[in-house]
């Protein structure tokens, strides 16, 4: 289930809820249930309506998240379908209305229900407010090793966090597993879906960098990490590339899971596999998957979602790795 931090209310719905299939209809008037996550750093709000269960969420990086939405969904990556609702629009009136006339009805005489009101009142308070598809699943920074390693190995999962990965490298996206950054990662970013038996990647952003020497050296990174998966591909089964070998040694410390053992050595070619089919993708975008992303990016920037120099940045900067 997903973490769920508490508003006062039950919030045992979630552990069940079914995930609303169509985001572009959305009867806010029949809202019945809100909670907030209790992990990430700003988090996200579960909404329930009749149609099902979504995550709404206010954040700054608006422009960044829907971007690598769209990629994602072109690349073939699971993850969670995005909207924006967006002022002064009527849905965004009615959104704003709704939640926060449910939690006021819920908060009237609990100091806690009243502290997340006020969060979500915060979140809310933006002019651009994404829409996710409720994922029902569990962080893998939640799932005990030996269960995670076992779920990983029956479902494809280290392909597909292969995949996750290289749209990480596209994106620049350093919040999920350590690869071409020197940080710990963020696992929680990856949830497994029970149901759907599939590994998911959520919280993705790109995050563009400024043209001059920085910009270069990640680019060289990319083409180096590039040349290095090809390049090891006829052996890959025998000899994972050193990046690969590197990034299954940091899943390891980060997730808590000693993947070889429960993979009989094959986890580190699966990610690679899994790495090398999106990178190779990307390479060949058609010019109709190109043109969606850049449409993206323009629709962005004409809405002024997260700032000009985001939107248009992200077009710019990713342009050498998508051609
Ligand atoms: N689409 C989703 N479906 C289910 N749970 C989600 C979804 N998006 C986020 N969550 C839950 O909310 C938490 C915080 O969301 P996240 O987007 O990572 O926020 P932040 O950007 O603040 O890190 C996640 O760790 C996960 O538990
Ligand atoms: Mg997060």
């Amino acid at each position: 289930m997903a973490a769920v931090g508490g508003s006062g209310e039950d919030e045992s719905w979630l552990a069940t809820a079914t995930p609303a299939t169509d985001l572009f209809d959305i009867r806010w008037s029949s809202l019945d249930k809100v909670a907030t996550s209790d992990s990430g750093s700003a988090g996200v709000i579960f909404c329930r309506c009749a149609s099902g269960t979504f995550v709404i969420k206010g954040c700054a990086t608006v422009a960044q998240e829907m971007f690598s939405a769209q990629l994602a969904r072109v690349l073939g990556i699971r993850a969670p379908r995005a909207r924006l609702v967006s002022w002064p629009g009527n849905e965004w009136q009615m959104l704003q209305k709704h939640v926060k006339r449910h939690l006021l009805r819920r908060g009237l005489n609990d100091p806690k229900a009243a502290t997340v009101r006020r969060k979500v009142e915060k979140e809310l308070d933006r002019p651009h407010i994404l829409i996710f598809g409720f994922v029902p699943g569990v962080g893998l920074d939640r799932m005990a090793p030996q269960v995670l390693a076992e779920k990983l190995k029956g479902s494809g999962g280290m392909r597909a966090i292969g995949a996750v990965c290289a749209l990480d490298v596209i994106l620049n996206n350093a919040d999920r597993l350590p690869l071409l950054w020197n940080n710990n990662g963020n696992v929680a970013n990856l949830m497994f879906c029970e149901s759907w038996n599939q590994v998911i990647a959520i919280d993705q952003a790109a995050f563009s960098i400024p043209s001059g020497a920085g910009r270069n050296d990640y680019l060289r990174s990319v083409r180096q990490l590039c040349e290095e998966l090809c390049v090891s591909s006829s052996t890959t089964a025998e000899a994972p590339s050193p990046t690969v070998a590197q990034m299954c040694a940091r899943l390891r410390v980060a997730a808590a899971v000693d993947l070889d053992a429960s993979d009989k050595g094959s986890a580190a070619p699966l990610l690679q596999e899994g790495m090398r089919s999106i990178l190779c993708r990307a390479a060949c975008l058609s010019s109709a998957d190109v043109g969606i992303l850049w449409n993206a990016t323009d629709e962005l920037s004409r809405a002024e979602v997260g700032g000009e120099t985001h939107a248009w940045g992200s077009q710019m900067w990713l342009a050498p790795l998508l051609r």
